[in-house]
């Protein structure tokens, strides 16, 4: 049988139009194939079962790479056997710690796509370690040892993207003396991670989805084209799905992007990890600073244990850096920024969240009180906004930067809070009253 023979051969890449062809193939040797011999029909079931796999390959990779991550779960692994399952596999972890079932879940989806050169996207709040993971996939593929090159989207002003992206050449535009590579140059061969990718503008989306069907580039000024290999990952703090729902990001792009898609869960949605991460971070830090790892008091432990962490890892690991360099052998709630020790009794964060017969309550026992810790921590968080937002006067950007918070994180938590920026603007405090009031005000962040 001819036809069979021919669809026997291997194909170097599999695409839709091959793969519809070959079951157009084998459809018609079945209606008209008189009489089939057993080895024939052997055949065919073979060719069929392989066109089934890479019928699932090709149109749904993430559902994919998830369906096989998920089965270690199915057969009950606890937490500690999929992490050592990851280490007997030689994985390469770049300081990622924690067990807990969302994170070793994006842990195995890494392990999975870091091999291929699809693209990934990441996302998550701001300092849940969306950079890390970028890096734990450049690790784990067959790029390891070739650049890993990080570009902030969301830094670059407009006129310079193409240039910083895709080089230049001399006399290109006023400024360019010398020839440039750009990025994706750097990054031949190797990864390159698009971070902040929601802040690029529509002008760099358009240019960045031709690298990504074209796979080359051209320098600002040359009409020269220039072949790249570089395997991308992306990450985010924003939703991409609304956005490019709103118009503001292409989603021909987003789909592009985020043929694998990991999201990092914040801290407080993995509360578990934190008495680890906080003996993790206290040895780590101990080590940089060349000293004992700090005992916290019962008081400390409690407030670390049950805070909100709106800068989630990053925040818990500054905080333990910071206490490690400031206390002696034990550190205590005084040890806190100004802005993260918990309310004193008495005052307006406490009362909200306290019983009210007007009691001073220790922070101790606040904290044992399950109902009053969300309440208490959110409060805390209003609080430390609120006084944030007066000391820059309304500026978002400001506090942003103070606070070492993404912008667009900040933005958000104002949002929850019900705070307006501009009700900081002329005044120390915000008018009576007016809280939230104006709910159409997009808070514009720059003023
Ligand atoms: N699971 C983890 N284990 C150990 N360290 C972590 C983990 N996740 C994050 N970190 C550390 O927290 C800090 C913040 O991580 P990272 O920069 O990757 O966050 P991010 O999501 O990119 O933040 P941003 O959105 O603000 O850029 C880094 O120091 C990183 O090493
Ligand atoms: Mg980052």
């Amino acid at each position: 049988m001819k036809i069979l023979d021919q669809i026997e051969e291997p194909s170097p890449a599999i695409s839709y139009a091959g793969l519809i062809e070959r079951i157009e193939i084998l459809r018609s040797t079945l209606r008209w194939s008189s009489r089939l011999e057993r080895a024939d029909i052997d055949k065919l079931l073979r060719q069929a079962t392989s066109l089934r796999d890479e019928v699932m390959q090709l149109s749904h990779k993430e559902r994919f790479v998830q369906a096989a991550v998920a089965e270690p779960a199915r057969v009950d692994q606890s937490r500690g056997a999929r992490r050592k399952a990851l280490i007997e596999r030689s994985f390469i972890f770049e300081g990622t710690f924690g067990d807990n079932p969302r994170l070793l879940e994006s842990l195995e989806i890494a392990e999975k796509a870091a091999p291929t050169d699809l693209p990934v996207l990441i996302d998550g709040e701001s300092g849940t370690g969306k950079e890390l993971m970028a890096k734990v996939i450049h690790a784990n593929g067959s790029r390891a040892d070739k650049p890993f090159i990080s570009v902030n989207c969301g830094a670059i002003p407009d006129n310079l993207l193409e240039s910083e992206l895709f080089g230049h050449r001399k006399g290109a535009f006023t400024g360019a003396s010398n020839d440039r590579k750009g990025k994706f140059e750097s990054a031949h061969t190797g990864t390159i991670f698009l971070d902040e990718i929601g802040e690029l503008p529509l002008a760099g989306q358009v240019k960045l989805l031709r690298v990504l069907e074209a796979h080359e580039i051209q320098r600002v000024g040359s009409d020269e084209t220039i072949a790249v290999d570089t395997r991308i990952v992306a990450a985010t703090n924003r939703n991409l799905r609304q956005l490019s729902e709103e118009g503001k990001f292409r989603e021909d792009l987003f789909y592009r992007l985020s043929v694998i898609h990991v999201t990092l869960p914040p801290l407080r949605e993995r509360r578990d990890e934190i008495p680890l991460l906080i003996a993790w971070f206290g040895d780590e830090a101990a080590g940089t600073l060349k000293r004992r790892p700090v005992r916290l008091t019962p008081r400390l432990r409690d407030f670390l244990l049950n805070y909100a962490y709106p800068g989630n890892i990053r925040e818990l690991r500054n905080v333990m850096y910071r206490v490690s360099c400031l206390a002696g052998d034990m550190a205590d709630v005084d040890h806190l920024p100004v802005d993260m020790r918990p309310a004193a009794p008495g005052s307006a964060a406490a009362a909200g969240s306290a019983s009210s017969g007007g009691e001073p309550i220790s922070v101790a026992n606040l904290m044992s009180l399950s109902d009053a810790k969300r309440a208490a921590s959110d409060d805390a968080e209003k609080a430390f906004l609120e006084r944030g937002l007066r000391e820059v006067s309304g500026t978002v950007a400001e506090l942003a930067r103070r606070i070492d918070m993404n912008r667009s994180h900040l933005q958000m938590l104002l949002k929850k809070h019900g705070l307006h920026s501009k009700d900081f603007r002329n005044r120390n405090v915000p008018p009576p009253g007016n809280n939230g009031a104006d709910e159409n005000d997009e808070e514009d962040d720059d003023s």
